[in-house]
């Protein structure tokens, strides 16, 4: 049996700098044996512990679908100790990954269903994920409708630009792209998730929603789903607490009788209604 605390050897395949103040990276990793590759099976909404030895482990999710092969995508943001190590690496080194870890969102169970998806500033990752698992040839056909909605800063701040380009050009995707203020060059829409989501309306009928940002952005979204008639079992969310195992041993990330790591990090709003507001 694989030890669960064993990281898997990655090489970093590629990096992309992805913001216009460089704190954003993106990266490709490729496992430096395949027997891991294969045994790495992950689907939208997972996170992996990204390890580099002499610095510490991290979560980050998973931004890359499994639809796209067996390399896998991470976006990171400049943080601390370990984040601000992996900026500093380059493509060929070698680090560990742990994973997959954690639930997935709800795709295979709501097949049939329209899908709306809210994405506030670098939260976007797993979306992204989920984006390309929804659009694969073999997977679109059973969804209705799509509706996309992410914001950002300023259009520096947007990740996988070239990627939101090309939503925008499918007519089989709603793309609501925004940013928080008017800004040279940008003729997209202006204002706050929340705010463009009220005006995107989506409907709840035959729906569900996956939501993903930063807390103040999921406060202020709630009660426009709420105002839309959506309820607490339509509406998921990916939660973002302090891990250490990443596997329910350690106690470190709990919320109430939840475990992030292992129960989450996606829960329906009737799951996380009446719990204590510690995520
Ligand atoms: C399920 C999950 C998915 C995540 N996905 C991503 C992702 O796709 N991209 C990404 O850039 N980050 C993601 N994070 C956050 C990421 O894990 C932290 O930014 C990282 O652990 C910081 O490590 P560090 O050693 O560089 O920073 P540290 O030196 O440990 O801390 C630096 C700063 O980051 C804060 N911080 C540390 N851990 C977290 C955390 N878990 N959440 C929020 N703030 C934290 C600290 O309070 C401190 O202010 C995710 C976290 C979780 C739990
Ligand atoms: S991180 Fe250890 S229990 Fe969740």
């Amino acid at each position: 049996m694989h030890n669960p605390y064993l990281p898997y050897p990655v090489r970093i395949d590629k990096v992309v700098v992805e913001t216009e103040d460089r704190q954003l990276r993106s990266y490709w990793f490729e496992f430096v044996h395949e027997e891991h590759a294969q045994a790495f099976r992950h689907f939208p909404g997972q996170f992996a512990e990204l390890s580099i030895a002499g610095y510490g482990e991290i979560p980050i999710g998973i931004a890359s679908s499994p639809t796209e092969g067996n390399k896998l995508l991470f976006t990171v943001n400049r943080a601390g100790k370990v984040t601000t190590r992996l900026h500093n690496m380059g493509e060929g080194e070698i680090m560990g990954i742990r994973g997959p870890l954690g639930n997935s969102y709800p795709l295979e169970e709501n097949r049939g269903k329209n899908i709306v998806i809210v994405a506030g500033g670098f939260a976007v990752t797993t979306l992204r994920a989920t984006m390309h698992w929804l659009l694969h040839p073999d997977n679109r056909k059973d969804y209705g409708t799509i509706d996309f909605i992410y914001g950002a800063r300023t259009p520096g701040m947007l990740l996988y630009r070239d990627e939101l380009k090309q939503w925008q050009e499918r007519d089989d995707v709603r793309c609501h792209i925004t940013i928080d203020r008017e800004a040279e060059g940008w003729d997209g829409l202006v204002g706050f998730v929340p705010t463009i989501a009220e005006q995107a309306e989506p409907r709840p009928d035959n729906a569900i929603a996956l939501i993903c940002g930063p807390p103040i952005m999921i406060k202020f979204t709630q009660p426009v789903f709420d105002k839309m008639g959506w309820n607490g079992d339509q509406i998921f969310m990916s939660l973002e607490n302090r891990m250490k195992c990443g596997i329910g041993i350690c106690g470190r990330c709990n919320v109430g009788p939840y475990y992030v790591c292992k129960d989450g990090p996606v829960f329906s709003k009737t799951q996380l209604d009446g719990l204590p507001q510690d995520y």
